[in-house]
């Protein structure tokens, strides 16, 4: 199958919902022979089916609990084995939380770490010797708007998206001469599962109105932006098909806003 990632292979990390969901059916749609990994095995078979449908033998589902190492050297291993090589990390599992920098508890500050940073080093770690044999490759880290700039109730988030921006930037200057680009990508607010759960526990979007319905709040919280919409899962998925694809083959390092130009403002 002709495709933007024709004859390439990729690992999607939480692959059964919102953007990683989107973005593995994409770069299956695209060409690419795609692991999707994610903790929820019922959910990630279920999106597998759907893309084995459409494109027979274009993806794996794997059940990865990205906190645990041993997981990730599997799902890394597990690629390899099924498909021959690997090409391209989409480093996209995460995780919400909403407290203050007083209300958060050691326990949340660290599993906050662990999930949304430590699992995108251990990723380039396990993926970086195949993408280097494969004569070079894209990792996509999933940071956050909330990675660039001060957002209200997400300091271990928040912390934990800086570090990725870092850690991006520190593997694409040290991998850039063995063929590896590094980008991280740092999505304003699309409302998934995870935005739900964060929302709900806040009692309001972000900029909304208290009291207001959820339909007013998606409103309300995308006129933070100059487009003046929330973000939509295909906006990130479009993206890291981008970053993951040749056409972007001299970009490396970057962090790049996806958010309807609201850091710009
Ligand atoms: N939605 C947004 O507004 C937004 C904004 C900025 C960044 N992000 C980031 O995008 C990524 C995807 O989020 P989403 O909005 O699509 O949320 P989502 O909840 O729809 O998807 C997250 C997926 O990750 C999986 N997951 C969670 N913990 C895991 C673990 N320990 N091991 C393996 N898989 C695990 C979940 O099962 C789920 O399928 C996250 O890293 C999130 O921080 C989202």
């Amino acid at each position: 199958m002709a495709g933007r990632l024709a004859g390439k292979v990729a690992i999607v990390t939480g692959a059964a919902s919102g953007i990683g969901r989107t973005t593995s059916e994409l770069f299956a749609a695209e060409g690419a022979k795609v692991m999707c990994a994610d903790i929820n095995e019922a959910l990630v078979k279920e999106v597998v089916a759907g893309i084995n449908a459409k494109a027979p033998g274009a993806a794996i589902a794997s059940k990865v609990d990205v906190g645990r190492p041993e997981d990730i050297e599997r799902m890394v291993a597990e690629t390899v084995k099924a498909f021959g090589k690997l090409n391209v990390l989409y480093a996209n599992a995460g995780i919400g939380d909403a407290a203050t920098a007083e209300s958060l508890s050691i326990e949340g500050w660290n599993r906050m770490i662990a999930i949304n940073l430590t699992s995108v080093w251990l990723s380039a770690k396990y993926a970086l010797p195949h993408m280097i044999a494969a004569g070079g490759g894209s990792i996509v880290n999933q940071s956050s708007l909330a990675g660039l700039i001060g957002v209200p109730s997400l300091p271990h988030y928040a912390a934990a998206k800086a570090g990725v921006i870092g850690l991006t930037r520190q593997i694409a200057v040290e991998y850039g001469p063995k063929k590896i680009r590094c980008n991280a990508i740092c999505p304003g607010t699309i409302y998934t599962p995870l935005v739900a759960a964060v929302w709900d526990k806040r009692g309001v979007g972000y900029g909304a109105t208290p009291g207001s319905s959820l339909a007013e709040q998606k409103v309300q919280a995308g006129m933070n932006n100059p487009i003046q919409r929330m973000g939509e899962v295909e906006d990130c998925a479009n993206l890291a098909l981008f970053l993951a694809s040749d056409e972007s083959g001299w970009i490396t390092g970057t962090a790049m806003p996806l958010d309807g130009g609201r850091s710009a403002a």
